[in-house]
């Protein structure tokens, strides 16, 4: 019998290490929750009002299931003016349940059986899962430490076969924090349109960028090219409303446009109408949320980062986007600490109540590497790292 396509997806590790991090807490020790990538933020205020005001005024009932008009206009305005997406317009923007859902759809309605997709490796676990949902193949390039993890053109171009259906990009990227430069950009559009295919460019950390690094969306950068990128954001990290789930993808041609008003329909009929006004609220109203958010993210990058250097054994990379911290472990580390697996490392972490994820989490090339978060508030960044600092110094 072949397997059926769910059970080749994983439980997620993250999952995994969230449910033993409980365990500990449930002993009456404190968890510091570097495992998880929710801001620690509240939406802004008219944010909340707006879903309020919604609600009362009875936008509760069925919405268009591709979104409602006020919010896919407001998105192709973003994409537009913020994202430089001269083709964006309102019938292009699909209104979706949260980034997981954009992707969720946009690889069924792009892949044929046993297509494949290029992606970076590490990459966020879910990629590469709803790509093999969706019933296509993930092609791997390595990213590496001495190139900045910046995803290499030369390394893409040469794991085309006749089989590629897409390229994936994802900057800022989920887990290294390598923000991709204009060059790379043009770059991997210009092999996109010579081998004719299709770019799938996920910004769900299009807001979370430290200076001097800048976000580019990959279709303001594809000229000619650009009605073949589909492009995908979230409002889960630019404006913490990750529990209210609103994502968005802009897609073009008529039959991919056309599926995925099908696959909308049959998914989800439509995201939460109040979330959606909420979302709504979020691009027209005050965005002074994104500087504040950002500083705060850089204080409590500066604190992880600094108890993680001058550990032997341990290489770290400054992050340039998101907001996690992406270090890699050398052999003196696991015989220092005695230990013969980054899983053993995470499970010593975890018992002194340091969330963290092992690298293979994303990705098979990654199984010496960790990602610690610092989405979480402030003091459990700095407690977390204390302890963490210790823990890989084998104290
Ligand atoms: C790279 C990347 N894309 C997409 C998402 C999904 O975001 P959401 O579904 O909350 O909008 C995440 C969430 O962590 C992510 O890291």
């Amino acid at each position: 019998m072949s397997t059926h396509i769910v059970d080749s997806l994983s439980l997620g590790k993250i999952v995994q290490i969230r449910e033993r991090l409980f365990k500990v807490a449930a002993t009456g020790k404190r968890v510091c929750r570097l495992e998880s990538g929710d801001p620690s933020f509240e939406p802004p205020p008219h944010v909340i009002e707006a879903i309020a005001a919604a609600a009362r005024a009875g936008k509760t009932h069925y919405v268009p299931n591709a979104g409602i008009p006020e919010l896919r206009a407001a998105l192709a305005d973003k994409a537009r003016t913020e994202n430089r997406i001269p083709v964006a317009s309102a019938e292009n923007v699909f209104v979706t349940h949260g980034a997981m859902h954009a992707l969720f759809s946009t690889f069924h309605v792009l892949l044929d059986e046993g297509d494949e997709v290029i992606i970076p490796d590490p990459m966020w676990t879910e990629v590469a899962e709803n790509i093999r949902l969706a019933r296509g193949r993930t092609v791997a390039v390595p990213l590496r430490y001495e190139d900045d993890y910046e995803y290499d053109p030369a390394a893409i171009e040469a794991r085309i076969t006749p089989r590629t259906r897409a390229i994936f990009v994802n900057t800022p990227h989920n887990p290294t924090g390598a923000v991709l430069s204009p060059e790379t950009i043009t770059a991997i559009v210009d092999i996109a349109r010579r081998h004719d295919l299709w770019i799938v460019s996920d910004e769900a950390y299009e807001h979370v960028v430290y200076g001097p690094w800048t976000h580019h969306s990959v279709a303001s950068l594809a000229g000619d090219w650009a009605e073949r990128v589909l492009s995908i954001f979230s409002f889960s990290k630019s404006h913490a409303m990750a529990g209210l789930r609103v994502g968005a993808v802009i897609a073009h041609g008529g039959l991919l446009t056309e599926r995925l008003q099908k696959v909308l329909r049959c998914s989800i009929n439509g995201v939460s109408s109040v979330a959606q006004w909420g979302a709504l609220a979020a691009l027209q109203g005050d965005s002074s949320h994104h500087g504040v958010m950002l500083a705060e993210y850089a204080v409590r990058r500066d604190a992880l980062l600094s108890a993680l250097q001058g550990i032997d054994g341990v290489r770290v990379f400054a992050p340039r986007g998101t907001f996690f911290a992406w270090i890699e472990l050398e052999p003196q580390l696991f015989e220092r600490l005695g230990v013969a697996t980054t899983d053993d490392i995470s499970e010593l972490l975890c018992q002194a109540g340091v969330g963290n994820t092992p690298g293979d989490a994303f990705g098979a090339g990654s199984v010496h590497s960790m990602r610690f978060s610092f989405s979480c508030e402030r003091m459990m960044v700095i407690d977390g790292a204390a302890i963490l600092r210790k823990v890989l110094q084998g104290g």
